[in-house]
């Protein structure tokens, strides 16, 4: 894969009667999509919503620096901070920098910035915090499925239980959208982003199988000039396999079949495709990506996922040449506040600690290293290898951060003890240690700080520590893993009002605190 240079062998065919799919193809694809069904699961999703461009930003300025507070071992937090507001406010993005290549304003799908799901008859299509995560469980096991396919927790058969599936429904494990521009003319479309993908895919008409509900409509690759199917003969159309976990398949007319299948049974097949793609003013022709024919799921409505993992077809690779393999983003304290998704490097602000990322463990996924945790001050009598046993990796789409479980453990306790002044509420979904905060305005709790390489400690801001799951409860913002060898996640609750930077080529990931609000 040779980044976003057109090549002439990708494209299988000229276009020929583009608005008929053959019933060969059809019956063949239904036949796809209903295997796949039984097939297992991989990979994984983040449903993230965003919408206007913007040009410039230098986001950094006039922050406060959580990681400085090396003094300070508690936070003092007024409890209102950990609750969104039922407005809107867009995140203060100051200064006149060009330097940055291509930043997207994104907005959480649920909050009150989003133009997503607006529906005033339909207000019910808002998920709860606890729909999100139960949801959002389905998107932890794609991930460890893929990781570690022999894990005792991967038995996927046996984790259908409880899922609210209700199609068409907003239940989305992700939380933010990115607008970008497909095909020619462009057409624009609203994506969920995943730092755990690797395949970008878009539904597509004519649905030759079915598609869910979507904002945007659906992408026609007929009415575009650009769009051509990727030959399943190509080096590009065997690389599915890999990002996929999925073997790609091949129509009589030699067009290359992906399918991507998810943990609740959510799945998109259809042809791996090259079109146009345009992001803010940049343009990347021949971008390769799936066109769905057959999509089920708990997408919201977004039309797809865009896809940032590692993989020689993610997005971040297929635009190498243009943003060099760098990205960063900034997810807001709450989702009453706007965030920024930035491809391509900026001047690297002073205050952003890197550690590298461990990528010796296959083509997917951006694995880290954690040294130890602190809590308040006291650091974590966790083993090393009970960290290199699980690994770990870094994920956007995955809500709370998962340790093993003698990590998790170890950490309960010991924030228990210094949270001992305020009284135990009872646990919520997968949140296990939980505090009736009513009657107080204002509480301290203590800072917990993750050491991912030598001098590379970062603090959490509060609401990487608590989660308020009601206007007088808040829980400690972590959870165990089932099994020792399932691989830690640290997620996204945790991401929040950093700049995440992803400097994919030199291998390495930065926290650079209080980027957004
Ligand atoms: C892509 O392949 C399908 C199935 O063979 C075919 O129906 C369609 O016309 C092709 N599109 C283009 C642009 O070649």
């Amino acid at each position: 894969m040779h980044g976003n240079k057109p090549t002439s062998h990708i494209c299988s065919q000229k276009k020929k009667n583009p608005l008929k799919y053959s019933l060969i193809d059809m019956a063949s694809f239904l036949t796809y999509s209903l295997s796949l069904m039984k097939l297992l699961v991989f990979s994984s999703l983040l449903l993230i919503l965003v919408s206007c461009f913007v040009k410039t930003s230098n986001a950094f300025e006039g922050r406060k620096d959580w990681t400085s507070a090396i003094g300070s071992h508690f936070h003092t937090v007024e409890i209102s901070s950990l609750l969104p507001a039922s407005v809107c406010t867009t995140s203060s993005i100051k200064g006149t920098s060009n330097k940055r290549q291509s930043t997207l304003e994104f907005y959480h799908r649920h909050g009150p910035c989003s133009r997503l799901g607006q529906d005033k008859a339909n207000p019910t299509t808002i998920p709860s915090l606890s729909e999100i995560l139960v949801n959002n469980e389905f998107h932890v096991k794609s991930i460890q499925a893929r990781v570690n396919p022999n894990s005792n927790t991967n038995q996927l058969k046996n984790q259908k239980a409880n899922l609210p599936v209700q199609s068409g429904l907003s239940l989305g494990t992700g939380n933010y959208i990115v607008t970008i521009g497909l095909g020619t003319p462009k057409k624009t479309l609203s994506f969920a982003f995943d730092t755990a993908s690797d395949l970008t895919w878009t539904q597509c008409e004519p649905c030759a199988g079915s598609c869910y509900k979507q904002q945007d409509p659906i992408f026609n690759p007929s009415t575009s000039t650009t769009y051509c199917n990727v030959s399943c003969k190509s080096s590009e159309c065997s690389q599915l396999f890999s990002a996929t976990g999925n073997k790609p398949g091949c129509t009589s007319s030699s067009a290359c079949i992906y399918e991507i299948l998810y943990a609740d049974q959510s799945f998109s097949v259809g042809f791996f495709s090259g079109d146009k793609l345009t992001i803010a003013r940049d343009e990347f022709p021949n971008f390769l990506f799936g066109c769905g024919q057959d999509n089920e799921g708990l997408f919201g409505e977004t039309a797809g996922i865009l896809a940032l993992g590692r993989h020689p077809i993610s997005l971040i690779s297929q635009t190498a040449q243009k943003y060099g393999k760098y990205f960063s983003y900034c997810l807001p304290s709450t989702p009453s506040q706007t965030g920024h998704l930035t491809l391509g490097k900026n001047g690297v602000p002073c205050n952003v600690k890197f550690t590298p990322f461990d990528n010796s463990q296959g083509p997917s996924f951006y694995f880290i290293n954690i040294l130890s945790i602190t809590v308040g001050g006291h650091q974590l009598p966790i083993e090393q290898s009970v960290f290199k046993t699980s690994g770990c990796i870094i994920d956007s789409g995955t809500v709370i951060t998962r340790l093993p479980p003698a990590a998790y453990a170890t950490m309960r306790i010991e924030f228990r003890k210094q949270m001992s002044k305020y009284k135990i509420a009872p646990a919520f979904e997968i949140l296990d240690t939980c505090y009736d905060l009513s009657g107080y305005t204002t509480i301290t709790i203590p800072v917990i700080s993750f050491t991912f390489s030598v001098n590379v400690k970062v603090n959490l801001a509060p609401f990487g520590i608590l989660v308020a799951v009601s206007a007088t409860t808040a829980c400690l913002a972590f959870a165990p893993n089932w099994d020792v060898s399932d691989v830690a996640i640290f997620g996204n609750t945790q991401h929040k009002t950093f700049e995440v930077i992803y400097d994919v080529a030199g291998g390495k990931l930065g926290f650079g605190p209080d980027a957004c609000q």
